[in-house]
């Protein structure tokens, strides 16, 4: 059985002090405990504040990118060592909006998500098709390609120590969330490339995460779902009562 993983992504929300804040708040709502794992990936600015906020807790701190080097002449770009440092344990790779706005490849995930892996960070690989390539039928092609050229290379045990992340783009940040058939129907066919990829038994380790418009009123839905293994979480996770409750579904699946 696979563990439920909610992550919640700040994207470029909350400074270092309302960031501390907000883990109080969280830490005072969420009620820990070992049979779902729960993390936060705020901005990068945040991470140390953050750890620190989180001392004597279980929830897991993600970056929300990473380069490929270790170091480099690469202005603006942290690295996977970095984050390992500051106190991450994961990182998300390849989000949607850094695909949209900044010209991120499914080769470049690629090599981040390996960087992240010889780093000891878990990577969170997000994938997911627009909304024209859906009402073009194409869903099924495009997350294909995407898994495939994202795990290309990898060995079995490197596909295992990662996560997925199936975010369907118009329902990021748009209140148009996924069908629990439309999540399924990509979440089994994800499972079956990872398989092809890595093997039946690993693709049934691997967690595969929702994201898109998650929130404490269609969580549990999309949670009971058989591949569905967790939920990568925008807007809700700033509020922690949302976070909570989206999280307390998670237990209940
Ligand atoms: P929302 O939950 O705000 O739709 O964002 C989803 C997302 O992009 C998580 O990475």
């Amino acid at each position: 059985m696979r563990k439920a993983f909610i992550c919640g992504n700040w994207k470029m929300f909350k400074t270092p002090g309302e960031t501390v804040a907000l883990v109080r708040e969280l830490r005072a709502k969420l009620n820990e405990s070992a049979s779902v794992e729960v993390g936060i990936a705020p901005p990068f600015t945040s991470l140390a504040a953050a750890r620190q906020a989180l001392l004597g807790s279980h929830l897991r701190l993600a970056g929300q990118n990473c380069h490929w080097e270790a170091q480099g002449t690469f202005t603006g770009e942290v690295s996977a060592p970095m984050l390992k440092e500051v106190g991450c344990d994961s990182v998300i790779v390849g989000h949607s909006e850094r695909r949209q706005h900044f010209g991120e490849t499914d080769e470049a995930v690629n090599r981040r998500a390996r960087a992240a892996l010889e780093s000891g960070l878990t990577p969170i690989v997000c994938l997911g098709e627009t909304l024209a390539e859906r009402e073009a039928g194409r869903t099924l092609d495009v997350v294909s390609r995407q898994i495939r050229a994202c795990l290309a290379g990898f060995s079995p045990a490197q596909v295992e120590a990662l996560v997925v992340a199936y975010e369907p783009v118009w329902a990021i940040g748009t209140g148009r969330v996924a069908t629990p058939a439309q999540a399924q129907e990509v979440h089994q066919a994800l499972r079956g490339w990872i398989s092809d990829l890595a093997g039946r038994a690993v693709a049934d380790k691997v967690r595969i995460q929702y994201g898109g418009s998650v929130k404490p009123d269609n969580a549990a839905e999309l949670l009971a779902l058989p591949d569905v293994d967790g939920a990568l979480v925008g807007g809700a996770s700033l509020k922690a009562d949302d976070f909570a409750r989206i999280v307390a579904a998670a237990r209940r699946r």
